[in-house]
């Protein structure tokens, strides 16, 4: 992962998630999931919380979910190298349940700090609990599709889950997986417009600072 001097010092946040005992995902996690990609690309995914092959070989979006965005990205000109991905979650959760209020509330520092480290232009969220964290409302993925949110200065695009579209199944008469093509088909775009990412004002306190990450 390439890393830049930005006002979050990144790499001290990466450590400290990497031994993080916030919630009750510590302890039946093989590894902390942090990130893949470029961190300072435009463009950062976040999905909802790693699973068996993402715990053991510690990097989001391996597995089967995985393969599909990389052929998915591949198909619009982008791959991991242009874009960064993550999950509101960095600890699986057992048995790849869904992860509880209280462990994505324990885990908001860091992906809080991922983005005030990396001011993304766009902001992909697969499925339900990325998009509900990045627009605060507990809208659903089907109602949010299709309409562009703002964050801090960032394009957020709301799209399914990959793991949705493996599952089949259409929404509106489309499917999936031609849905999530249309709306990485428009980040493309976004990503294309994007001005290059604006120096960060050194003086500002990192999300680390102001979320007491370490006290
Ligand atoms: N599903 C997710 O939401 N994230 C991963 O990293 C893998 C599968």
């Amino acid at each position: 992962m390439q890393l830049s001097g930005g006002p979050v010092d990144i790499e001290s946040v990466r450590s400290q998630a990497a031994s993080c005992t916030r919630c009750r995902l510590s302890e039946s996690r093989t590894q902390v999931v942090w990130a893949a990609g470029n961190l300072n690309a435009q463009v950062l995914f976040i999905g909802e919380a790693p699973g068996f092959h993402e715990d053991q070989q510690g990097l989001p979006f391996v597995g089967a979910s995985g393969q599909l965005l990389d052929r998915l990205l591949a198909e619009v000109g982008l791959d991991r190298s242009s874009v960064a991905i993550t999950n509101v979650v960095k600890c699986r959760p057992p048995g790849n349940r869904d992860p509880l209020p209280d462990e994505i509330e324990s885990c908001r520092p860091y992906l809080e700090a991922q983005l005030e480290y990396m001011r993304p232009a766009v902001i992909v969220t697969l499925g339900n609990f990325a998009t509900r964290f990045m627009i605060g409302e507990p809208i659903g993925i089907t109602k949010a599709r299709g309409r562009l949110f703002r964050y801090r200065g960032a394009t957020v695009v709301p799209t399914f889950h990959p793991a949705a579209a493996l599952r089949g199944g259409s929404d509106g008469g489309v499917p999936r997986i031609d849905a999530i093509r249309q709306d990485l088909a428009a980040v493309k775009s976004l990503v294309e417009q994007a001005r290059p990412r604006p120096p960060a004002a050194p003086s500002a306190p990192t999300a680390a600072e102001q979320l007491g990450l370490f006290r």
